[in-house]
């Protein structure tokens, strides 16, 4: 099927709790990039519920789509491609992004692109970059992957490595669930540490030294948890000393970024290259982009974060990496199905 130059494309995330679509001309042209959040709806259970998620979804996608279509000023006959990501995720939310993404496609006589969500947080930062894509070391910091990649371009990815555990958003979330903070605890958790010590409390740096790129973060959340009744800081009991809780969460986020920094900085010298590309929702944290912007600057790496609207989840993303699918003649048969565990896999 012959494409035109720049191709529309019209994509949709829903790997998780955020049903989210988004349009796209050629490779960065964005016309429209609608998020339909479901934190309200989960934030009574302290986490996500995969069927209230796949239900939210279904009722969601059909507004979200015309609005999305409206934003970007174009109707559905005119979208060259339709794709949607195909995993990793929630089984049950996956199937309905992909499920009408691909109605879409074949509805309407257009390619069909499922999409690694892990790709699309991996390529993220390079989104609207005019070199593009080019060799980094990539880390995705996100609620359900902390991972090291080094990247030698497009579709050459070698996983240097993962955590262990928890995903660092995770623990965040799970630490601040253990302070009392509303969910998610990612970005309550960065409020408060900005007017925290980061230093009053000594955490545990875990693997730091293990010479690998594996992590590890659940250690570090028991600490927390045993640290809470030695300082006497309980959640529960409202009007305990605010500063404490300050303290504890920049101790914590603190350790976490080290971790972070100095495994990321070790993949890139190992890997020999200059360039380091973080992304996911924890590339958010206030914390983790300073500290990356003074340690890449110190070394003269070149540090490309994602912009706050690509950090968490969302479809520009997923539509940026199927332009480059696209553009590189792929697409995907209607018959592939969603991949719960998918994995980022392809070494060139
Ligand atoms: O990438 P994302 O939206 O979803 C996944 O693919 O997992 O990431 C969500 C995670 C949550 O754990 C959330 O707490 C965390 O990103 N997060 C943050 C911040 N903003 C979001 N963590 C730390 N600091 C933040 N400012
Ligand atoms: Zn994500």
């Amino acid at each position: 099927m012959k494409l035109p130059s720049c191709p529309l494309i019209l994509a949709i995330e829903t790997s998780c709790d955020e049903t989210a679509v988004a349009v796209l001309r050629g490779r960065a042209e964005l016309l429209a990039s609608e998020v339909a959040s479901q934190i309200d709806l989960h934030k009574v259970y302290g986490g996500v519920v995969p069927e209230a998620a796949s239900r939210q979804h279904l009722r969601e996608l059909p507004w979200l789509l015309d609005h999305a279509l409206e934003t970007a000023g174009v109707p559905l006959g005119q979208v060259d491609a339709f794709a949607a990501t195909s995993g990793p995720g929630l089984a049950s939310s996956l199937m309905i992004g992909a499920a009408v993404a691909k109605g879409l496609a074949l509805g309407k006589g257009k390619p069909y692109l499922g999409i690694n969500h892990l790709e699309g947080h991996l390529l993220s930062p390079f989104f609207g970059s005019e070199r593009g894509v080019r060799p980094a070391v990539g880390l995705i910091v996100s609620g359900g992957h902390t991972l090291l990649i080094d990247l030698a371009g497009f579709r050459q990815y070698r996983r240097l490595g993962s955590t262990l555990d928890d995903a660092a958003g995770e623990a965040f979330d799970k630490v601040g669930k253990l302070l009392g903070l509303p969910y998610p605890g990612g970005p309550e958790i960065d409020r408060l540490a900005r007017e925290g010590d980061p230093a009053r409390f000594d955490l545990p740096r875990s693997m730091l030294g293990s010479g690998d790129f594996a992590f590890s973060f659940s250690g570090l959340k028991t600490a927390v948890r045993y640290l809470l009744p030695r300082i006497g800081l309980d959640p529960a009991a409202s009007g305990g000393e605010p500063q404490l809780l300050r303290d504890v969460c920049a101790s914590f986020q603190a350790a976490v970024v080290e971790v972070l920094v100095k495994k990321t900085l070790l993949a890139a010298r190992e890997a020999r290259r200059d360039t380091v590309a973080i992304s996911g929702g924890v590339s958010m944290n206030s914390g983790l982009r300073e500290a990356f912007t003074r340690a890449c600057a110190e070394r003269g790496l070149e540090l490309l974060l994602a912009s706050p609207a690509l950090c968490t989840d969302n479809a520009a993303m997923i539509a940026a990496v199927a332009g480059l699918a696209l553009a590189a003649g792929m697409s995907t048969p209607l018959e592939e199905d969603i991949n719960p565990n998918l994995v980022l896999a392809y070494i060139g």
